[in-house]
């Protein structure tokens, strides 16, 4: 790896809609704080940089539904955020806003370079507008039937259930957000980045020079890049925003995917005067850790902007995790369905590492993962009460019961005590090495390793044994367990930071830098260690069960809400026009996933008139084998549409829940294809 002099960090800057829950830590938080308090540890100069993300249709939406002012929103959930990070030891630099002063003028002075040195183009489009509520319809303002797989409630920018990004005019039978009214279209003029002009260098900065970054980032981006590039706006017509600074712009702000990413920016700006270090010295190396669904954002939008305005560097990795499940269910906001970061602070108090712990031993680095309590309660009483806190404690205990709390002197060693000093370097080396590639379930798991040693040191030494007849032999082991304990302290501090000061503190440690975590002489003979008290407790099953249930009870509350939920009835429509539908019942002939897709299933069809290809959005529920031989019902007459390059004719009619569940409707196994749905 190159030599950088410095490392600035950013963390995505939530959306200050709603508290931070597990989903948010797992993802980006917890790892990028893992691995600034690494390179802090390791004597690097390094930033971390985040802040609220203030922008933006959520915000305007989440103020519309309470009927307060998005400031309301934003002042409430800022502050909330930044304080529940602060409590969980999440040690970000800067906590920033974009509704800063400093960040309007950054995100404003970052239009204007690339306005003035031509780096947009301007159209005028058709986009949709509400009559009713007087407002264009950007983003999530608009929702509608995904073209691609038929979600009912896709949103203006993306259908959530085929991962698919949108423009609101792709939307079938698009509905307001506001007013629930039919939009109709109506001209505006907007700004674009073309992307598309920056193609051929993305290809090489990411596909050549980046083969390094993480398989499901890489082959994200390369997919974005295979399916070829578009001009993007980068405003809106919104009233709340970073205005756009130019002539003849009222009423139009900076898209908030345009100014967000520049919020890292503007907190940079605030945290130093020295700013422009972190930003436009190439011996800077910037990581952006992000979810899943921001990478097309952090790898191509925003480094097309920093490259377009020309005095900026590029990140050099960008982390990005998949996402976190709870028992089971996609986590939701608007269900509930939810660990919130504040109300676990409150309910488990001084457990703020076994948070950090659990999420970090389960992160979904490379797929989807699941947190349940069970799983909660099974780490901190598996392995941070039996392995670690146990290991530690009788070290501790030992000193205090044979040498009066204070670190006996080394004799002979034996070839054990030889293998296990060794076995302390080389474990720091891995942690290490995982650490730098961004594997911190692995990191963790080694170092942890650490823990497992010491257990089987003392357990295969013996010392409460070997004291009656050989007491010397015992200040051999206690010196060099209490040497592993030293460097369990330096290496899990990243992690579980708030223990592991407590542990340097029963240990007297003054120096806790990174590089002596293996050393085998951290604690030199004679030095006091204190009484220790236990540094974790166990977790009883009365407590799970307390979260479980909570669960349970949300569960029932969005079950029962379920009739209310079910939308309403659309508006009238004549028996002609219902006439104009064409559904015929059809046999699924043949069934392929299509490839570099999750969803999307290509089916053939036997229709008794035809045999035809349709594209669905499937593939996440229907096992492909097990469709063929099915009857299905097919929208016949739907105009065809490309799909991932293939023509898709039609479409399979499937139930939707409120849950987003689907349900095939299968005709009777003895209906004949072709048979009229009428
Ligand atoms: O997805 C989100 O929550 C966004 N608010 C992340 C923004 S990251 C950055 F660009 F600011
Ligand atoms: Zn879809």
């Amino acid at each position: 790896m190159k030599k950088f002099e410095r490392h600035l960090i950013t963390s995505a800057l939530p959306y200050a809609n709603g508290p931070i829950h597990i989903g948010h830590l797992a993802g980006v938080y917890v790892p990028s704080d893992i691995y600034t308090r690494y390179l802090r540890q390791k004597g690097e100069d390094v930033i971390s940089i985040c802040g609220s993300d203030e922008h933006g249709v959520p915000i305007t939406l989440k103020a519309r539904q309470e009927g307060v002012s998005p400031q309301e929103i934003v002042d409430r959930y800022h502050a909330l955020n930044k304080k529940s990070f602060e409590r969980l030891g999440i040690a970000f630099d800067m906590y920033a806003r974009t509704s800063s002063p400093v960040h309007y003028e950054t995100a404003s002075q970052f239009f204007r370079t690339l306005y003035d040195k031509g780096e947009f183009i301007e159209k005028t489009t058709e986009q949709y507008y509400d009559e009713e509520a007087g407002q264009f319809l950007a983003d999530r303002y608009i929702t509608g039937t995904c073209p691609h797989c038929g979600h009912d409630h896709a949103y203006g920018d993306q259908c959530e259930r085929c991962g698919t990004s949108l423009s609101p005019t792709d939307l079938i039978s698009p509905r307001s957000a506001i007013s629930g009214s039919k939009p109709v279209l109506k001209e505006t003029r907007h700004w674009y980045l073309p992307l598309d002009q920056h193609e051929p260098f993305l290809r090489k900065w990411i596909l050549e020079d980046h083969k390094e970054w993480k398989s499901n980032v890489y082959g994200q981006c390369k997919s974005w890049l295979d399916q070829g590039l578009q001009p993007r706006a980068v405003s809106r017509d919104l009233d709340w925003g970073v205005p756009v600074p130019v002539e003849g712009a009222q009423g139009k702000v900076l898209y908030v995917w345009f100014d967000a990413p520049i919020g890292y920016i503007s907190a940079t700006r605030e945290l130093t005067p020295e700013w422009e270090k972190y930003w436009k010295d190439p011996a800077t190396r910037m990581v952006h850790f992000i979810g899943k669904d921001n990478i097309v954002f952090h790898c191509i939008i925003f480094p097309v902007m920093l490259r377009a305005e020309g005095s900026y560097i590029l990140p050099d990795n960008v982390p990005a995790n998949e996402f976190l499940n709870l028992e089971g269910d996609k986590i939701s906001t608007s269900r509930n369905w939810a660990v919130w970061l504040h109300e676990y602070l409150e309910e488990f108090p001084g457990k703020e590492d076994v948070l950090r712990y659990v999420l970090c031993a389960n992160a979904p680095e490379t797929k989807d993962n699941d947190f349940t309590w069970k799983d909660f309660q099974s780490r901190n009483n598996n392995e941070l009460v039996a392995v670690l806190g146990n290991f530690v404690h009788r070290a501790l205990i030992l000193t205090h019961k044979y040498f009066e709390g204070k670190v006996p002197e080394r004799k002979e060693l034996t070839g054990f005590d030889r293998e296990v000093l060794k076995e302390m370097g080389l474990i720091r080396q891995r942690v290490e090495k995982s650490l730098d590639q961004f594997r911190f379930r692995e990191a963790l798991n080694e170092a942890m390793g650490m823990a497992r040693l010491g257990n089987k040191y003392l357990a295969d030494t013996e010392p409460w044994k070997v004291f009656k007849t050989d007491p010397e032999r015992v200040q051999t082991i206690l010196n060099i367990s209490l040497q592993i304990t030293a460097g369990l302290s330096i290496l899990l501090a990243p992690f579980i930071p708030f223990t592991m000061k407590r542990l340097q503190d029963f240990l007297n440690l003054e120096k806790s830098s990174w590089d002596l975590a293996g050393s085998d002489h951290l604690l030199p003979a004679g030095h006091p260690v204190k009484t220790p008290a236990l540094l974790f407790e166990k977790i009883e099953d009365a407590v799970i069960e307390k979260q479980v249930s909570k669960l349970v009870a949300t569960r029932q509350a969005n079950d029962g809400g379920k009739a209310s939920a079910v939308p309403p009835v659309r508006e009238t429509i004549s028996y002609e026009d219902f006439m104009k539908m064409d559904i015929r019942t059809a046999t699924v002939v043949e069934a392929v996933r299509v490839p570099k897709t999750k969803k999307l299933l290509k089916l053939t069809l036997d229709t008794g008139v035809d045999r035809r290809t349709v594209v669905s959005g499937i593939a996440g529920i229907f096992d492909p084998a097990r469709l063929v031989g099915r009857k299905v019902c097919v929208l016949a007459n739907l105009a065809p549409r490309r799909i991932k390059g293939i023509e898709s004719k039609g479409m399979i009619l499937m139930a939707e829940d409120t849950e987003s569940h689907l349900y095939m409707i299968s005709p009777p196994d003895d209906t004949p294809n072709g048979s009229e749905v009428k």
